[in-house]
């Protein structure tokens, strides 16, 4: 396994496993109870790692201008996120504060948030503003009843909340997103399946042949990646069998555009996937042990119309097939953990950054 290499010595990489009939391993099974799961505790601590972790909220380009605006519930939290006048965005927690109701929903741009209920208004950067009646609030300290704020920062592409901590890892992950780029979908659904299920079905290539036989295994390889480490976080890369016409290209004057697929894994709970011609943002929110909400974004790779239809079409066949595909095994092996058949579940060497995962979560809970 390699440490945040470039694209380069990826496909170096992913040559030689192609020579030699290998690919990245772990040194390492990892035996994961079933239990956890299963168990509301431990879904309890997770919610609170969540909460007190640096988290991706939603790419940048999701607030491309002055006021636009994004507010969903992050691990079960109702947050509003803000592009002010300044270009800065904040997070706030999206709650009144005469009587809580939230003051924003859904996406869209405004120039101030005017609560629906007695329509206190708020400035972009949270200031109270307007009181309807004021004289009703004799001594209200109007300084003292902005939005609450929660920690935001806007990096890599990305917007990242931390609720309930100050701490930045900074997990020393490359740009993901170039900034600027049209968001072409953005989707939410709900599945019945435990988040870490969901997950582990993003990072590990070991399945390709027999889950996707027809869909991205055509194109791909058999139990053939490479992986790197990013402190908590990861990437897997999916390469595609065309890959192969590098190996008469001498290293130097290799491009790879279209030759791999960059699997970010994100800690915990965001996975960034760049294809060829479009890149989704996908955020599994908890919301019960067996159950997950997923939110995409969908990203062009490249600006203009052509690239965007291309992008499109991608997405189209993507989201078709393979994602599909996937969405039935996650969904049955959430089943299975009726059938009382397993004590814990084994991630073997072709599975190293589920174990990645499974170690990291484990230590950020304390566990
Ligand atoms: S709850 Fe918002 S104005 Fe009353
Ligand atoms: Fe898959």
């Amino acid at each position: 396994m390699g440490d945040g290499a470039d694209d380069l010595s990826v496909a170096q990489r992913v040559l030689d496993h192609i020579a030699r009939g290998t690919t990245d391993a772990g040194s390492e099974v990892w035996r994961e109870p079933v239990a956890n799961y299963l168990s509301d505790e431990r879904f309890a601590a997770e919610l609170a790692l969540l909460r007190r972790t640096e988290v991706p909220f939603c790419p940048s380009s999701a607030l491309q201008e002055e006021g636009s605006y994004l507010a969903r519930e992050a691990a079960g939290v109702p947050i509003l996120a803000v592009r002010g006048a300044d270009g800065v965005v904040r997070a706030f927690r999206n709650a009144c504060r005469h009587r809580g109701a939230q003051v924003a929903k859904g996406e869209g741009c405004a120039k101030s948030f005017v609560c629906p209920y007695h329509a206190w208004t708020y400035e972009l950067d949270g200031r109270l503003r307007h009181v309807p009646h004021e004289d009703g609030f004799p001594g209200l300290d109007k300084q003292a009843h902005g939005l609450v704020p929660v920690q935001c920062q806007e990096r890599l592409g990305l917007i990242f909340i931390n609720q309930d901590s100050s701490e930045t890892v900074g997990d020393s992950l490359p740009e993901l997103l170039a900034p600027g780029r049209e968001v072409i979908g953005c989707r939410e659904s709900e599945l019945e399946v435990n988040w870490k299920i969901f997950l582990e079905g993003f990072i590990e290539g070991y399945h390709i042949r027999y889950t996707h036989p027809e869909s991205f295994y055509p194109y791909g390889f058999d139990n053939l990646n490479v992986i790197d480490l990013y402190g908590r976080s990861g990437r897997i890369t999916y390469p595609f069998r065309r890959i192969r016409k590098l190996e008469k290209v001498a290293p130097a004057e290799r491009r790879v555009e279209g030759l791999l697929t960059y699997v970010y894994h994100v800690f915990p709970n965001a996975l960034v996937t760049i294809l060829s011609r479009h890149t989704n943002l996908v955020v599994l929110e908890p919301l019960a042990p067996g159950r997950t909400r997923q939110l995409t974004w969908t990203i062009a790779n490249d600006p203009g119309e052509e690239a965007l239809a291309e992008a499109r079409r991608d997405q189209a066949f993507v989201g078709n097939t393979g994602a599909l595909e996937d969405r039935a095994v996650v969904e049955s092996i959430q089943r299975g953990l009726k059938a009382n058949a397993n004590q814990a579940f084994t991630f073997g060497k072709y599975e190293p950054l589920i174990v990645h995962f499974h170690r990291t979560l484990d230590d950020a809970l304390g566990a």
